[in-house]
């Protein structure tokens, strides 16, 4: 089809364009890449290049993974559509129970939504309505914490504090945020035990400011992926779990990023022994292959729900779509039968490894951190006062890391990198090569700030 020579018509999500009326789609392929091909751990776009696929934390077994495409193409062939509005089919149910074993909530249920954004807004209205059933109304707010992302609908976006919300004007009332005992950039000076301490005093405060009884959960989420594969002191959640339990409020577990193999457990919330009220799941749950979201909801919720039967108003014509639920079973039975949540520890531990022992003493790096196939190489102008390299320094990275065959998130200074679990030896090693390779092909950043 021809296509006409000024403007663009596609609006891409979170993307920084240029005004696409007066741009061609030439000059938007050149700057961000139309892929055209996939195949395990790589993608190809319309000049023929290939990359190693690190962004989105979506693909579990890789693109174009032949057992999950049969299985959905069977699906399609048999029910290609059902609704789950008062009818269903055999796989949400069978989904449901594999989800709720491996979340190690034999006795929870399950909900779906068609996206992490969903699972959350899920999860929020469930905690709200099941407050109202117990005879609290007043419990409608929600704490989370600075830098975590939650989604992007009017209530996950509420939840979200990273400077998003803002382009929105008012959101949901009553969220709040409370400081995260970030390793690299603690809130505070002092050791890890002291800024741990103050972030979780500052919740403390926050719950006895606002009254305990008008706050219905807090949210977490184990590992913060937007921000940079931001990791926590290890207790740090069974702490904030004790202050949730102290002052009866719901935990709940936003894992759409850490959930389902990425971090090399089935969820992060096992790796740091808590066991959340509500967990939202997504990305690695159909791998890429079908849109799904779901919320695994506690046997405490769904009793209090429907003790004399009831009615979750919320849901959307897709939820639960047959051919999703194909997709996301397929990709549980590979990731337990293939031992991909080991291989995925131990192949992520061997990247860091090896990244540390190379990287290190590299003047941009600052920091080099992650926990299975969830890895980030925090890029600074100073190793001193930790100030961010500049824009044209990430510019040129980005280029050069494209030129080099690799495809990655790159936000405020961090790389985030997420394989598939399914990536071969072979392949850990090109990506460490490259990396380093790029690095020292990279000019001295100005030591400003
Ligand atoms: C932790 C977390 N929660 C929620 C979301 C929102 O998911 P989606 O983009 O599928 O709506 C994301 C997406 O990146 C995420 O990383």
């Amino acid at each position: 089809m021809k296509q006409s020579a000024k403007g663009y018509r596609f609006l891409h999500p979170f993307t920084f364009m240029n005004n696409p009326l007066q741009a061609t789609a030439e000059e938007v392929r050149q700057t961000y890449p139309c892929l055209t091909k996939g195949e395990g751990a790589w993608v190809y776009d319309d000049a023929g290049n290939r990359y190693l696929y690190l962004s989105t934390a979506v693909p579990t077994v890789g693109l174009g993974n032949r057992r999950v495409i049969q299985a959905m193409t069977e699906q399609y062939e048999t029910l290609s559509f059902a609704s789950t509005c008062a009818q269903g089919h055999p796989f949400a149910n069978q989904l449901s129970e594999r989800l709720t074993r491996i979340a190690h909530h034999e006795h929870a249920m399950v909900f779906f939504s068609n996206d992490g954004s969903g699972a959350v807004e899920t999860a929020m209205k469930l905690v709200r309505q099941y407050y109202r059933s117990k005879g609290e109304p007043q419990r409608t707010r929600f704490l989370s914490f600075e830098g975590s992302y939650h989604g992007t609908t009017f209530g996950s976006g509420s939840v979200t504090h990273m400077g998003i919300k803002e382009s929105f004007g008012p959101g949901l009332e009553g969220c709040f945020s409370i400081p995260a005992p970030h390793l690299y950039r603690p809130p505070v000076a002092g050791d890890e035990a002291a800024f741990e301490q103050y972030c979780l005093e500052q919740l403390e405060k926050t719950i006895l400011t606002l009254g305990a009884d008008t706050i219905a959960a807090i949210l977490i989420e184990p590992i913060q992926g937007v921000n940079g594969v931001v990791l926590f002191p290890q207790d740090f959640w069974q702490k904030v779990q004790c202050i949730a339990r102290r002052y009866d409020l719901l935990l709940i577990a936003d894992e759409v990023g850490t959930g389902l193999g990425r971090t090399g457990h089935w969820l992060a919330s096992h790796h740091y022994g808590i066991k959340p009220d509500l967990v939202a799941l997504s990305k690695g749950l159909t791998g890429g292959y079908f849109p799904m979201g779901a919320t695994i909801i506690s046997e405490e919720i769904i009793a209090e729900l429907y003790k004399e039967g009831g009615i979750f108003l919320h849901g959307s014509t897709l939820c639960g779509h047959p051919v999703a639920c194909v997709a996301a079973l397929t990709i549980l039975e590979m990731i337990e039968q293939d031992g991909l949540l080991e291989q995925a520890r131990q192949r992520g531990e061997w990247i860091l490894n090896r990244l540390k022992q190379s990287l290190l003493d590299h003047p941009q790096v600052g920091d080099i951190r992650g926990m299975g196939m969830m890895l980030a190489i925090e890029l600074v102008s100073n190793r001193e006062t930790k100030t961010s390299v500049s824009f044209a320094w990430s510019r040129a990275f980005t280029a050069t890391l494209r030129q080099a065959g690799i495809l990655a998130n790159f936000f405020n200074g961090v790389l985030s990198m997420y394989p598939p679990l399914t990536l071969s030896d072979d392949e850990a090693d090109y990506l460490v090569t490259r990396l380093i390779d790029v690095l020292a092909k990279m000019p001295k950043e100005e030591k400003h700030g």
